[in-house]
């Protein structure tokens, strides 16, 4: 049988997924890599013929293809024929939870896999690399969400200073205040004319990513005590995260540097501008993108005086991170037992210093 795996939607994380995946398709073990896109627009027609161009197959709904063929798009498979010969489908739209409902519940069989993103939460379990990986059940998980980028940076927070060191139980309060930026530079729409604060939605958690960050650990029956802020600023670069935690056990920065020069997920940096660590990436990374899950500023790195409160910032990789996490459950569903290895290929897009 054909390992094909489809992704939906070519906006800011299906584009560059497609990419990565169709690129790197041969040491991932993928015999093809199919992607649908809905609307045939004429601005998106040199991206989709350059993704072509480099090997991925397009797929479109029937009622499409005409828009498509006056741009000389010629569509290879019909989106519903695309899913249904897939093994792993990975939803990149704002529309996972409603596709789950109209199309993949009827395709999900025990034989495919199904991701979504961010902001699809209840759409499965949420998953991310590193962090959750031995949850996975296989024949029983069909539905996985990928969690936001924001989410998997304070995930890392949270492993690498309070509960890898320390235990599971090591932290007692987390707080977290999500600087974001206005929109991706893949958007012409949305930009904000000045700093904008959010508001608190949830009554527990303060904003989606605590909830989201609470259920992905929640997933290893670990219950933490996580509370989140949001707020935008009028920039199109890195989202940062400014983190509190309060730890039960005490802690020193000797011990947390150690800890993020260990964990190849994770990245160091002296700078303190997000323009300069996102045009490390620019330069450096697969499409211009970091895989890393986090970027510590370590000139940020605060611990206090009797070890139990550390506070900072951190740089997030707002779809580096979301895409490898993509993969490798891609990879899980593909290859259960060679996750590991067949990641190895997208290393050179992993930096410890930038
Ligand atoms: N942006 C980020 O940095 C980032 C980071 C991590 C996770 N995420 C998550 O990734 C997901 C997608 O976000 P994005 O920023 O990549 O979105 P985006 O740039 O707005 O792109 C959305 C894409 O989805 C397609 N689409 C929308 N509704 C669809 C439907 N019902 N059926 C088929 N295609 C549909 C659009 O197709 P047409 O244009 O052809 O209509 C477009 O290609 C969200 O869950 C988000 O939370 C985003």
């Amino acid at each position: 049988m054909k390992r094909i795996v489809h992704v939906v939607g070519t906006g800011t994380i299906g584009e560059p997924l497609t990419g990565l995946l169709v690129a790197n398709k041969a040491d991932l073990g993928i015999d093809e890599v199919t992607f649908h896109k809905r609307t045939p627009t004429p601005l998106d027609q040199p991206k989709i013929k350059d993704l072509v161009r480099r090997g991925a197959k397009l797929c479109v709904n029937d009622d499409a293809r005409e828009g498509f063929e006056a741009m000389d798009l010629h569509a290879d498979y019909e989106s519903e024929q695309a899913i249904e010969q897939a093994s792993v489908i990975i939803d990149c739209t704002p529309a996972g939870n409603e596709e789950k409902e109209k199309l993949y519940n009827k395709y999900a069989d025990g034989s495919r896999l199904f991701l979504a993103q961010g902001s699809e939460f209840g759409f499965g379990k949420p998953y991310a690399r590193g962090i959750n990986d031995e949850v996975l059940v296989r024949g029983e998980d069909q539905f996985l969400q990928i969690v936001s980028c924001n989410t998997h940076n304070i995930a890392v927070i949270i492993e690498n200073i309070a509960l890898k060191p320390h235990g599971d139980g090591n932290l007692d309060e987390g707080r977290f205040v999500c600087i974001r930026r206005a929109n991706d530079i893949t958007q012409s729409s949305k930009f904000i004319p000045a700093p904008e604060v959010g508001s608190h939605g949830d009554a527990k958690f303060g904003t989606h990513h605590a909830r989201d960050v609470f259920h992905l650990y929640g997933t290893k029956g670990i219950d933490l005590n996580v509370f989140s802020s949001a707020m935008k600023v009028n920039s199109q670069y890195m989202h940062i995260i400014q983190f509190s935690l309060k730890l039960n056990s005490p802690t020193d920065k000797e011990t947390i540097v150690e800890q993020i020069r260990g964990n190849d997920r994770l990245a160091r940096t002296n700078q303190k501008s997000s323009g300069v660590v996102f045009s490390f990436g620019r330069d450096h990374g697969a499409y211009g993108r970091i895989l890393n899950q986090t970027v510590f500023a370590m000139p940020s790195l605060h611990v206090s005086e009797d070890g139990k409160e550390v506070t900072g910032y951190c740089f997030t990789p707002q779809d580096g991170n979301s895409l490898l996490s993509s993969v490798s459950a891609a990879l899980w569903h593909l290859y259960p037992d060679e996750v590991a290895e067949k990641l190895e290929c997208l290393r050179p897009n992993f930096f410890g210093e930038m």
